[in-house]
């Protein structure tokens, strides 16, 4: 008996980040978009708790009680009194630290599997409550779509998308720390004034009407500085895919993975051979979206 489920990465197509809080964290407007880019996490009972993981970065993936997918088994076993004696396979497609929430991805897979192989019946608002226990993005992982993250990230509104958008990743050669990005801002930031973030409304109407020539006018992450900042080669990833024709170019949430948006699947191809061509980034992958939240893909 086994269980798999498929988690989408994401992109953010606005990142508003208001200043550090007491607790060390940013109060964010993050709108997050799920592309279809997906992790698979299959869950088997077993008798202690262990992580395996396949994939192009999986040397990167630790396979130890860090793992979010691990620290979500034990989450979820604890609330229920039970051991979280499972093998918890990661098959990674999302590249590692790429700012595409690919650990939150397995942690949120992780949840739902074992909820499935467990029976244990946890309502969807429980779920929930464990993923923002997680991280920050672990929730969006859960539900997909699209969704406009406030507080942390974790307070979730679904939003409609009126169409499908296409996308080019290119990934980068190494990773960025998240928390050393969310520094980076903080020192690019200091005596400056940092208004409250706030979701825009040009761009929740350019995804409600799926019009990507509007999206791409209103893209925009608070991040991008801090992360090229840090990755300043980032810069010349960003040129060539909108030299390449992309509509719009920008990393993706804190980093190093570079969002390109394109009107359709030709230009995806097109943009994607380009940026290969350029030599400014290690892979490209094209996706669309929104694509679902996390799916049991087979039992
Ligand atoms: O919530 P998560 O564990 O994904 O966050 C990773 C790190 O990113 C945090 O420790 C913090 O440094 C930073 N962060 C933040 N504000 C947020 C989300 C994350 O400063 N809203």
């Amino acid at each position: 008996m086994s269980v798999t489920v498929r988690v989408p990465a994401k992109v953010n197509v606005q990142l508003a980040v208001g200043a550090a809080r007491a607790d060390g964290f940013h109060d964010l407007a993050n709108v997050f978009l799920a592309v279809g880019l997906y992790d698979e996490i299959t869950v088997t009972p077993a008798d202690e708790l262990r992580v395996t993981c396949d994939g192009p970065d999986a040397d990167q993936v630790p396979l130890d009680r860090t793992n979010l997918a691990a620290r979500a088994a034990v989450a979820l076993a604890e609330r229920y009194g039970r051991s979280p004696g499972v093998h918890l396979h990661i098959a990674k497609d999302i590249p590692v630290a790429g700012g595409m929430a690919g650990g939150s991805a397995d942690g949120a897979g992780a949840l739902v599997a074992c909820d499935a192989l467990w029976q244990t019946g946890a309502p969807r608002e429980e779920l929930l409550e464990i993923c923002a226990e997680l991280g920050s993005d672990v929730p969006f992982s859960l539900v997909g779509g699209a969704a406009l993250g406030i507080g942390r990230g974790e307070q979730l509104t679904p939003l409609e998308v009126g169409g499908t958008f296409h996308w080019v990743f290119a990934m980068a050669g190494r990773g960025l720390s998240t928390p050393a990005v969310f520094r980076e801002f903080d020192r690019l930031g200091e005596g400056t004034d940092i208004p409250e973030p706030v979701a825009s409304q040009e761009l929740l109407a350019a995804l409600a009407k799926g019009d990507p020539d509007a999206l791409a006018a209103a893209v925009s992450n608070d991040l991008q500085p801090a992360a090229l900042s840090l990755f300043p080669e980032l810069a010349g990833t960003l040129a060539a895919g909108r030299a390449a024709g992309a509509l719009t170019a920008l990393v993706s949430g804190s980093g190093p993975t570079t969002a390109f948006l394109v009107r359709d699947p030709e230009s995806a191809a097109a943009v994607a051979q380009a940026l290969l061509a350029s030599g400014t980034c290690r892979t490209v992958r094209t996706a669309s979206g929104p694509a679902p939240g996390a799916t049991i893909a087979g039992r």
